[in-house]
């Protein structure tokens, strides 16, 4: 049975925005009010570094998952918003959990589906990060979640490993009948292609059928965002009024006759905030759709 109201962030090709939307979306949900927990299933452990908080070894949510132990949550890293953190160690569980399940025991769907069900009920939401390769991480994922959430960048490579993931979907729904297609989310497109952006969105549509939802919101490019997020462990909505600060700072030097202070690459990032925000309502009006289909079903 899915865990409801969970969302696996997934793509077979890396750096197509699984991360960022994961946590942009997480922080943005939470600020609306909704008890969210993310859980990083991916090795290289971004989560933690999106969100400024120390990255992690991955090893307690490693012992968590092989010993059946509560997961290894942390608190209120924003207000409303809880972490399970990743790491290198969670590389192991692939080989781990073989032996395990080698020997008759459960496979690490069964146990990442046990321990999330002990702590469900304490969120309105749960997004799950995964990486871009290790297969069994990302089917543990899809084994568990009520919906996948694909983002993609618009190049062939990052349309390939769409149609991996778009693959694994359906091996999944095997185990895990009740998964549904959240949507494809266009990442880090131009602002101004929209012609690209459509012809894209036809491309899409060809890999995942006429029926699978594409996100109308899509994510707009903003390196500078996006680097300064990472080195400052801010979400897109917080940069917006860190960048107002530091403009301030800037001023202050101009008016003191002094050099400004190394401050952040992006001058503006409400455009960026305001498309998280789009992104975020049509996934929790898509979930509620789907939890109603389900329901119905
Ligand atoms: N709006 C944006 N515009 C342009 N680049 C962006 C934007 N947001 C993030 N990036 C950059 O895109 C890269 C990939 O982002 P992200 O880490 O979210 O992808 P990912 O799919 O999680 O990657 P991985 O597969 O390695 O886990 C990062 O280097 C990030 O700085
Ligand atoms: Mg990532």
């Amino acid at each position: 049975m899915a865990i409801t109201r969970t969302v696996a962030v997934a793509q077979g090709k890396g750096g197509v925005g699984k991360t960022s939307v994961t946590t942009n979306v997480a922080g943005l949900a939470a600020l609306a009010g909704l008890r969210t927990l993310v859980v990083d299933c991916d090795p290289q452990g971004n989560v933690a570094r999106d969100l400024g908080l120390e990255p992690g070894t991955g090893s307690p949510l490693l012992s968590a998952l092989v010993s059946g132990s509560p997961l290894p949550i942390t608190r209120a890293v924003r207000a409303g918003l809880d972490v399970v953190e990743g790491g290198p160690e969670v590389a192991d569980l692939s080989g781990l959990m073989y032996a395990r399940s080698a020997r008759g025991g459960g496979n690490l769907a069964q146990s990442l589906h046990a321990s999330l069900a002990a702590v469900a009920d304490d969120y309105d939401l749960i997004l799950i990060d995964t990486p871009p390769g290790e297969k069994v991480l990302v089917e543990a994922a899809l084994g568990v979640a009520a919906a996948v959430l694909i983002p993609t960048r618009a190049d062939d490579a990052s349309l390939d490993g769409l149609a991996r993931v778009a693959e694994r979907f359906v091996v999944a729904r095997e185990t895990n009948p009740e998964l549904r297609l959240a949507g494809v989310l266009l990442f880090a497109v131009g602002a101004r292609s929209r012609r690209l952006e459509s012809s894209v969105r036809r491309s899409i549509q060809s890999i995942v059928g006429n029926a699978a939802p594409i996100f109308e919101a899509r994510v707009r490019h903003l390196e500078s965002a996006a680097v300064d997020s990472r080195r400052a462990g801010m979400l897109a909505h917080e940069l917006e009024g860190a960048a107002i600060e530091d403009r301030r700072a800037r001023l202050a030097a101009l008016r003191a006759g002094k050099a400004p202070a190394d401050g952040l690459l992006v001058r503006n990032a409400e455009g960026l905030a305001s498309d998280y925000e789009a992104v975020t309502r049509e996934l929790l009006t898509r979930l509620a759709q789907i939890e109603e289909e389900v329901g119905a079903a």
